[in-house]
């Protein structure tokens, strides 16, 4: 079978060779088409690929269209909102994603940025500590947990809203839980987002929430642009010159903060959250064993679509 890695955002090489790894050692055989601009390179990269290992990319109907041969498609990564997945049950292609796997890299960016706007940027100006602070975590899944190991660690006060997720889940890791996201957003000084985008969680993070953060609220971003309302997000901007905002993905209004709140976010320049080395390995490897697995076996353990 051949296997495509097609990522607009390469994995680190390391990544790379140990898919290869897993990839010969099945017998299957290996593609690459990194860095790509253009989608006409994916749909011709496509078109004889019977799996394919993908990381933000997005896979559109015409994408599967171009994909004759494709059987299965493994977003190497947790959110799989690139991926049609009406399109991909209609093109009978298997889509799966590797949960978990890039969780503790995710977690580790959301306290770097944080660290790095509690100390000024590291500009020499006195900054802030995070010892004894409470910290948010709307949402509990595999990130949320590593945050608050982390958080731990710093003696922060962490507080937690989940639907999904028990009071006795929260308590076990010494996270205490909220009754809803008011609660939480009135309590916590940093407010910390973990939730998929959905239909339900899309532009859910707005005025109404955000206005009830305690002085010097800081929210940190490293789930979807689109779980905000930037308009509300902008209110709160205009009304509370102690509000900030850190973010690993790049807002659409990107323009007008910088002309007018400068100094009061972060915005990677490219989402950085899962790019590191062991991220790479752990998600690339993952989607390689589980591509490998479904055509030996057929487990579809990991599968999201119907
Ligand atoms: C995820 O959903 O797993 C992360 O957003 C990682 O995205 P990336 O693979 O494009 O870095």
């Amino acid at each position: 079978m051949k296997i495509l890695v097609a990522t607009e955002k390469a994995f680190a090489p390391v990544a790379i060779k140990l898919i290869r790894e897993v990839t010969d050692a099945a017998g299957h055989q290996l593609a690459l088409l990194e860095n790509y601009k253009d989608v006409s390179e994916l749909l011709a990269a496509v078109a004889d690929a019977d799996a394919m290992i993908v990381r933000s990319d997005i896979i559109t109907a015409q994408v599967l269209d171009a994909a004759k041969k494709l059987k299965i498609v493994v977003r190497a990564g947790a959110g799989y909102d690139n991926l049609d997945l009406p399109a991909c049950t209609a093109h009978k292609v298997v889509a799966m994603n590797t949960p978990g796997q890039n969780s503790n890299a995710v977690a580790e960016l959301a306290f770097e940025m944080m660290l790095y706007q509690a100390r000024g940027g590291f500009a020499g100006k006195s900054g802030s500590e995070l010892r004894g602070k409470t910290l948010g975590l709307h949402a509990f899944g595999n990130v949320g947990k590593y945050m608050a190991e982390i958080a731990k660690g710093f003696g922060m006060d962490i507080h937690a809203f989940d639907p999904f997720v028990s009071e006795e889940d929260m308590k076990r890791t010494g996270v205490k839980a909220c009754n809803n996201a008011e609660e939480l957003y009135s309590k916590c000084q940093y407010v910390s987002l973990h939730m998929p985008a959905n239909d339900k969680t899309k532009k859910s993070i707005g005025y109404d929430l955000l206005k009830k953060m305690p002085k010097d609220a800081v929210l940190v971003n490293t789930a979807r642009k689109e779980v905000i309302d930037e308009e509300g997000l902008s209110k709160i901007f205009e009304e509370r010159p102690d509000f900030k905002y850190l973010s690993d993905v790049e807002p659409d209004a990107r323009a007008l903060f910088e002309e007018k709140y400068k100094g009061r976010f972060i915005f990677t320049a490219k989402k950085m959250g899962a790019q590191t080395e062991e991220a790479n390995i752990n998600a690339g490897v993952a989607a390689a064993k589980q591509i490998v697995d479904y055509f030996k076996t057929g487990n579809e353990k990991f599968r999201v679509n119907k």
